[in-house]
């Protein structure tokens, strides 16, 4: 553990090309000082999506969660715009919502019962008549940068102005119009939300990334029936500029009985976001991937399940799919698990990318260097200035 953070970032070259280039070193997988600037660059720079627009489709409903350490809630306004606000009470700090999700008139703390309005103005203050110099209007909830895209609600943490983040000034601009333009004609909004499940397990979350972004290298060998629909050689790898495409054709020959009754159609579509949202597209299914650090060496991912037709009749159907898509789960967390045991070995500290397969985990790499650097920058520089 002697060596500086600035010294852990450098020792990723990340002007390498491809074939020349190596991992990110191991202990980027293990520093919890790593860890701590990833939650305060990478985490709270970016967008991230927070809940899906169907969570709060009705004026009241809201959604809390929490992103590198902050409580948020998303709600919808009586005026029915979704805002996103610091889930924090301008009183004492305490959680203003408690629940996961839910429908309320106004949002109303627990603690001293101080009452916002669905907008996050604030409302009430009970017993609190003689306070001097107390601006109700400027104790409403804090805000938070809260945009929509196809089926999701994003947010970002962080809104200085900054070179860094001047991509990321809103969530156009930093989805890209390319990616943007990819998805809208894959008709995502026509499909339902069926089902969630969640997934806690001992890795850093970049591992999940990696293994999400190999191209297809782990299939054959990992995952028996996913490998028996797809056309490994044709496996295509496309880079943007922060988002990677990974497809491949489906076919039916040959095909294992469980996985090609629900993998169907032409093509197989993996879209990874970045740094931690993957969406996974099929013939007739959908599911996307949040993956969530907990720890340098703890990650949480969450898997929305959807389908064109979410009814009674087709529930034996769309759980048959969410039964393979599990299967493959739990094929890739015990290899994740694994592959962070190896990590932590003194005989490992960074190993070397197949070309053909793994220009998607490069582009991660480099993203997460220029996130890292530039954060690391910006705190000393801003230590200088006090
Ligand atoms: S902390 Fe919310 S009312 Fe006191
Ligand atoms: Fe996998």
């Amino acid at each position: 553990m002697g060596a500086s953070l600035s010294a852990i970032i450098d020792s990723y070259n990340a002007s390498a090309p491809l074939a020349e280039a190596s991992t990110i070193p191991s202990s980027w997988y293990t520093d919890e000082r790593l860890y701590a600037l990833e939650l305060q660059t990478v985490f709270t720079n970016s967008w991230h999506m927070v809940c899906r627009v169907d969570q709060v489709s009705a004026a009241g409903q809201y959604v809390t969660t929490e992103i590198a350490g902050e409580p948020i809630v998303i709600v919808r306004g009586s005026d029915n715009v979704i805002r996103g606000f610091f889930n924090v009470c301008r009183h004492h700090a305490a959680a203003v919502m408690t629940e996961p999700h839910g429908t309320a008139p106004h949002l109303r703390c627990p603690y001293h019962g101080w009452t916002y309005s669905l907008e996050g103005e604030l409302k009430g203050t009970p017993g609190f008549a003689g306070v001097c110099g107390f601006d109700r209007a400027a104790n409403g909830l804090v805000t938070i940068n809260t945009a929509l895209w196809e089926n999701w609600v994003f947010v970002q943490i962080e809104d200085k102005a900054s070179v860094e983040t001047e991509a990321h000034a809103n969530l156009e601009a930093f989805l890209g119009e390319e990616l943007i333009n990819k998805i809208s004609p894959l008709g995502l909004q026509s499909l339902h939300w069926q089902e969630r499940r969640h997934y806690a397990f001992d890795c850093n979350w970049k591992v999940f990334v990696d293994n999400y972004l190999d191209g297809g290298y782990h299939v054959p060998h990992l995952h028996k029936g996913l490998d028996s629909v797809l056309d490994y050689s044709n496996y295509m790898i496309e880079n943007g500029e922060r988002f990677c495409l990974q497809w491949s054709p489906i076919v039916s020959e040959g095909a294992e009985e469980q996985t090609g009754a629900v993998r169907k159609g032409e093509h197989a579509l993996y879209y990874w976001i970045y740094p931690n949202f993957m969406i996974n597209r099929y013939d007739g299914a959908m599911d996307t991937n949040l993956v969530i650090p907990r720890g340098a060496d703890k990650t949480e991912v969450i898997f929305d399940f959807y389908f064109p037709d979410v009814s009674e009749s087709a529930r034996e159907r769309n759980l048959a799919s969410i039964e393979v898509g599990e299967r493959i789960q739990d094929e890739d967390v015990a290899i994740c698990k694994s592959v962070q045991r190896g990590l932590n070995s003194r005989a490992y500290e960074a190993g070397r990318l197949s070309v053909r397969r793994e220009a998607g985990e490069h582009l991660f790499h480099r993203l997460l260097w220029s996130d890292l650097k530039s954060g690391l920058q910006n705190m000393i520089s801003n230590n200088a200035g006090d």
